[in-house]
């Protein structure tokens, strides 16, 4: 599965750029991990719209290969919080049918948080409401190199030909290989960047940008944008 859906305005995958966290905290004087914590609740909210919308996909922009360069505390708490949030979601993840998967250089994720992703991806493998696909140490442009390095190692291998690679092939060596395009691209804050997310996927989503934080974004924000989404005129490139 690569491409998106070509019937206008089928909502199949939202992806999501949750920005503002750290201005929310300031805003009431608190710690910027306040800020996440609050973002954590968000994503849960967020995952509860997307099923009861029938969405089956949702791909979160949760740590990016830039936010390695964040001062360590503020890495550490993400880390932690995010290991707290996939331990003790599990439940709501199964009673709600919810599927992880993690898409990006998982390999750089301490050991702990990177077990208890894999633990979370192993324990939801059979639910099928919603595909959660967080983002973690992701970056689009490390994605794409990626892909290329594997599809030049087949073509120097002779399993494939230069003539075999078109888009569909490049698609199916993304991170993304599973899942479709998405159709939606939500951005919390105001700020008018792709900041490196889904480069390629992303290619003929709408854009909806929102100045609101991702901490105060819920399910009625969430229905904004959806209602949004629904009054774009999708063309793909035709009139
Ligand atoms: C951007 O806000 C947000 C992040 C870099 C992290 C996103 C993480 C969460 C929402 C926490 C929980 C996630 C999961 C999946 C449980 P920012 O810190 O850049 O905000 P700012 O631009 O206002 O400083």
């Amino acid at each position: 599965m690569s491409q998106s859906s070509t019937q206008p305005n089928a909502l199949q995958h939202v992806a999501v750029i949750m920005d503002g966290n750290g201005r929310w905290a300031k805003e009431r004087g608190l710690p910027r991990l306040e800020g996440h914590k609050a973002g954590a609740e968000s994503v849960r909210a967020v995952c509860q719209s997307c099923i009861e919308k029938n969405i089956p996909y949702l791909t979160l922009y949760a740590f990016s290969s830039e936010n390695w360069k964040r001062p360590r505390h503020e890495i550490d708490g993400l880390m932690s919080l995010l290991e707290r949030f996939l331990k003790t979601k599990m439940p709501d993840f199964k009673r709600q049918g919810i599927r992880l998967h993690a898409i990006g250089r998982l390999d750089r994720l301490p050991p702990k948080t990177r077990k208890a992703l894999e633990d979370a991806i192993e324990k939801t493998k059979d639910n099928n409401n919603l595909n959660l696909i967080l983002s973690l140490s992701y970056g689009s442009r490390e994605e794409i190199v990626d892909a290329t390095r594997d599809i030049a190692m087949e073509v120097a291998a002779g399993k494939i030909s230069i003539q075999d690679v078109d888009n569909e092939l490049f698609s199916q060596h993304l991170y993304t290989a599973d899942f479709p395009d998405p159709d939606l691209l939500i951005r919390t804050s105001g700020e008018l960047r792709l900041s490196n997310f889904l480069l390629w996927q992303l290619s003929y989503a709408e854009i909806y940008v929102t100045k609101v934080f991702w901490p105060d974004f819920r399910q009625e924000e969430f229905n904004r944008a959806v209602d949004e989404f629904a009054s774009r005129n999708r063309r793909f490139g035709k009139v």
